[in-house]
């Protein structure tokens, strides 16, 4: 039995799209080992260079919630919610620990050529350039994670209505580092609102 058919109430992908709403209260369970299932899921998002920038703080405490929620201008799912991911970007690690994540299916030598590869794109950058580009990658985990969590039953709701500064201090993060966003997760006590979208052909050109 996978991992996955542990946790009941699995949905086929179509189905956790079409289901995931932005969720603004919670009940309060939620086991550790599903959020760390989720977790899983979302780190086998794609990456350039499968150089996976993310990095990831869980508050779960009552104290550290208390505080997130004054730095989220009081937005009250982040004291609600079970857990809130702080999903963040780490492109000064990634580029110092790229041998971690250069596949073996390389070799040695050519996961040498590909770190090598690596490091030079990224030193041509500013630490500002660099923490974009690591943004961009982890932004792609955050639709990944959003998905998994409706997958196998959760909700969540991304957030962007945080002070970055504040919320470095808070949990000791590195000023180069870039937050992502914040993501309050855990079982729905609200059905959201209804998707709003534009149509196909707003949005759609054919060449
Ligand atoms: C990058 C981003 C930042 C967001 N920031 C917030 C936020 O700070 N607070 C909030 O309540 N919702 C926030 N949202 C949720 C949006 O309001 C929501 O996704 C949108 O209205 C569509 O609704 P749906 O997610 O239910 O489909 C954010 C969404 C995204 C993608």
């Amino acid at each position: 039995m996978t991992a996955i058919s542990a946790i009941p109430g699995s949905l086929r992908a179509t189905e956790a799209i079409e289901t995931r709403r932005s969720i603004r209260k919670y009940h309060p369970d939620m086991p550790l080992h599903h959020l760390q299932e989720i977790l899983r899921l979302a780190t086998l998002a794609p990456s350039a260079w499968n150089a996976q920038p993310w990095r990831f703080v869980v508050v779960a405490s009552p104290e550290v919630k208390t505080q997130l929620h004054a730095a989220a201008y009081q937005q009250n799912q982040v004291l609600e919610a079970p857990y809130t991911i702080v999903l963040y970007s780490d492109a000064e690690d990634t580029l110092h620990t790229a041998i971690e994540t250069s596949h073996p299916h390389f070799g040695e030598e050519g996961q040498i050529r590909q770190v090598q590869t690596l490091q030079k794109a990224l030193s041509r950058l500013s630490i500002e350039q660099r923490a974009q580009w690591g943004d961009t990658q982890a932004n792609i985990l955050l639709g990944v994670l959003m998905v998994a969590a409706r997958g196998l039953g959760y909700d969540t709701v991304p957030m962007l209505g945080f002070d970055q500064s504040k919320v470095k201090t808070l949990l000791g993060l590195p000023e180069h580092v870039t937050i992502t966003a914040l993501l309050p997760i855990g079982r729905a006590a609200e059905t959201g609102r209804p998707h709003h979208r534009h149509s196909l052909e707003r949005l759609t050109r054919y060449v």
